[in-house]
């Protein structure tokens, strides 16, 4: 039975606690497809928290109780117990600072499909009412929980602390695994056992929250991460402004994990009858190590969490590593040619198309005035549409709404709907000129929705929306609030985002939009629902991204990550790598080019023709297929392999790519993962350059022997003297017979 509410009439025990305490057992149990979270649900009591793990049954539910000495509460409240770190906070309007909320009633509903079961908390002093929520769906892993605060109290109180929800994991060898980076380098991979203190992760940034720390974390509870074995649980904070994770590891060695807004310089003021409602926590629990947490993500992140996570992603060409700012007709239409004889069905014309009497030139105008540049493109918007559709390809544009320039006509005419601190000179970002729009204002709504919906109004076939934000929030300072409102500036800028965004979707349902902030900053399940994809990184170097989107892929799908075959030497890190390792990466996403193809080689231009033709044979597969991660770049061993796996299990696409050059370095065989055991694959090579075919090539393994053995690569490519590099990669398609 799902999310059942255990025992309200018939189980009366009497239970005893550590602390001596007698109460009535009354459990309700939160069911996902494979997880159940069981909490104690008395009125008048404290809501408690007993078990989060694998399914169990009703009867085991019903018979749990809390281990001696391990009361936790579910929501923990500030003020009245010891408890270091706690969920929730206020400061009263009488300036009391203590909350103690007990359980006044349970219930449950539908909604989309989905269950929510609701707990409600009152204080059992002031008129404040703490509603604890989880949503499930019976055939996804992952469960959302999240909570709404109601002040009822004549005056305002002030909310110091307001997490999204809390969950103790018991002591043991428990592991860690977050994300960390920076810009041109997101998303890396740190593991770490927890250790007795606090352990905090959190972003200040406002808009980019992705661009350093991650808000998604893995415990793996039986010891170093593994990536099939071993239980784990996934946890994503599904919020795109700052965040505060908090990991508390006490004196019994058991740890506290606590996932919300960051209420740092955001602390917020609860008028009468006013509810605040927080982000949601995600959670999935599995007993097949960090690749099962992360499959379960991947589904449900596709399912419910982006836009049109069913639909297969364009093959594009973006024009920013092409021609930077130098836009022009001409140079617009080569693109357009150029990725539609590779086999391309989307061109996105990136930064530098607008701006009359500031002409974004550079990065240091233009942000604001969302008119076309008619010295660059004569033919305007509609001409480039028609190019695209002369060369049978669909067309995108770059914006960047949520920000303006000082050398722009909107912030001449309107200097008043920036982030700015009163009596503070302005602190500029990108260009020295950059500013952000104060997204508090619902003056500043409607220029940014308009921005859109004057764009797909204008010109319906615009199919795809690159939507940039490069700036975090500076200033802090907002012109609109009042003055005992300006600690909500954070918040209310993402409310007045998150309420433009719903505008914009209900009336542009179907084009495809990508969130990037600076490359990788607005990575998050909280942005997610609006956006189709992300920019992972601006850093396209292949060797590089193999890091990076190993990280990205522990939450996100393939579908959603934006990977593009660019120039070599690459424009971040210099380097040169050859065209096939290149697209052997590339391929490993959402397919894209970041590239002049006028600067190709024919011989590249070839590799890519083949690459996104074979890589329309595999979209399926990789798009929607299960992800198996085999060998980790991070453990060094020369190698990094990952492969994905229909559901049907049918078909699978096999990666392989080496990471470093030693002579005479054995590299490990890699064995497969997620095959079906009983079916018979013939192996066939995408992307091949060798001269000799694979020894493997064409013929039939099945599936358990290549998850016992696997296949053993050669560490080069045979290929003439002159043409052999220290690179080597190899992409495989398996379908069974
Ligand atoms: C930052 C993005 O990450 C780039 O891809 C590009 O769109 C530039 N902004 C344009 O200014």
């Amino acid at each position: 039975m799902n999310n059942l509410k255990i025992g309200v009439l018939s189980l009366t025990a009497f239970l005893t606690f550590a602390g001596m305490e007698n109460i009535t057992a009354e459990n309700i149990k939160i069911d996902t497809q494979n997880s159940s979270l069981v909490l104690q649900a008395d009125k008048g009591k404290k809501l408690r928290h007993l078990y989060y793990g694998g399914k169990i049954t009703d009867t085991d539910a019903k018979n749990l109780r809390p281990a001696v000495g391990k009361i936790y509460n579910a929501y923990p409240d500030y003020g009245m117990t010891t408890m270091p770190e706690t969920a929730i906070a206020m400061i009263h309007g009488d300036g009391n600072m203590t909350l103690d909320l007990v359980v006044d009633g349970v219930s449950s509903r539908k909604e989309d499909g989905a269950d929510i079961q609701t707990i409600t908390l009152k204080d059992n002093y002031y008129p404040v009412i703490v509603k604890v929520n989880y949503k499930t769906r019976p055939d996804e892993n992952v469960m959302e929980t999240w909570t709404e605060i109601t002040n009822n109290e004549k005056s305002p109180v002030t909310l110091t602390r307001f997490a999204s929800g809390y969950l103790p994991i018991r002591k043991g060898d428990v592991w860690l695994s977050s994300f960390h980076g920076n810009w041109g380098n997101e998303a890396k991979v740190t593991e770490e056992p927890l250790t007795r203190g606090l352990k905090v992760i959190k972003s200040h940034e406002g808009v980019r929250n992705s661009r350093y720390d991650h808000s998604e974390v893995m415990f793996s509870l039986d010891g170093k991460p593994d990536e099939n074995s071993g239980k784990a649980i996934g946890a994503a904070l599904c919020y795109g402004g700052n965040y505060k994770l908090r990991i508390d590891t006490d004196e019994t060695d058991s740890h506290h994990f606590f996932a919300g807004i960051n209420e740092e310089d955001s602390h917020y003021k609860l008028g009468k009858g006013e509810t605040f409602t927080t982000p949601a926590l995600a959670l999935a629990w599995s007993d097949e190590g960090i690749g099962g947490v992360s499959r379960s993500f991947h589904k449900w992140g596709r399912n419910h969490k982006l836009a049109h996570g069913d639909k297969p992603r364009k093959v594009l060409l973006n024009s920013w590593e092409g021609v930077y700012f130098d836009i022009n007709e001409k140079g617009m239409a080569d693109m357009m040619k150029n990725i539609a004889s590779m086999g391309g069905e989307l061109f996105v014309m990136d930064d530098g198309w607008f701006g009359v009497k500031y002409p974004r030139n550079n990065d240091t105008t233009g942000l604001g005035d969302w008119i076309v540049d008619a010295k660059k493109l004569p033919g305007g918007i509609q001409g480039l549409i028609d190019e695209a559709k002369k060369n049978n390809i669909s067309f995108g544009i770059w914006i960047e709404p949520e920000m303006v320039n000082s050398k722009s006509e909107l912030f001449e005419k309107h200097p008043e709907y920036v982030v700015k601190a009163d009596h503070r000179n302005l602190k500029y970002g990108r260009g020295k000129t950059q500013l952000n729009l104060d997204m508090s204002n619902p003056k500043v709504q409607e220029i940014v929705f308009n921005i859109v919906d004057t764009l797909m109004t204008k010109y319906p076939e615009i199919d795809y929306i690159k939507w940039d934000a490069n700036m975090d929030i500076e200033n802090h300072g907002s012109q609109y609030l009042p003055a005992d409102r300006q600690s909500h500036l954070y918040i209310d800028y993402m409310k007045g985002l998150e309420k433009t965004l719903d505008k914009i979707r209900a009336k542009y349902p179907d084009v495809t939009i990508q969130a990037c902030a600076s490359g990788g900053g607005r990575v998050n399940y909280g942005i997610l629902p609006w956006f189709d994809e992300f920019w992972t990184s601006d850093n396209t170097d292949a060797l590089q991204r193999i890091y990076m989107q190993w990280g990205t892929s522990y939450f996100f799908p393939a579908i959603a990550m934006a990977s593009h075959i660019s120039a070599a030497p690459n424009h971040q890190t210099r380097r040169t790598i050859p065209i096939k390792f290149r697209t052997d990466v590339a391929m490993s996403g959402r397919l894209g080019m970041e590239i002049q193809p006028n600067d190709m080689t024919v011989q590249e231009k070839e590799q890519t023709k083949k690459a996104i033709n074979e890589y329309k044979e595999i979209r399926p597969i990789v798009q929607f297929g299960d992800l198996y991660r085999l060998m980790s770049p991070y453990d060094e061993k020369g190698v990094a392999s990952l492969m994905y796996v229909a559901p049907e299990k049918d078909k699978a696409v096999f990666y392989w790519w080496k990471t470093r050059a030693f002579r005479n370095e054995i590299l490990p065989k890699v064995a497969m993962k997620g095959l079906d055991p009983d079916k018979i694959y013939i192996v066939k090579e995408l992307n091949s350059i060798d001269n000799k075919k694979l020894s493997f090539e064409g013929k039939s393994y099945s599936g358990k022997f290549l998850m016992e053995n696997g296949l053993e690569m050669p560490v080069n490519h045979d290929l003439p003297k002159d043409q052999q590099t220290d690179w080597s990669s190899r992409v495989l398609l398996l379908e069974s017979k």
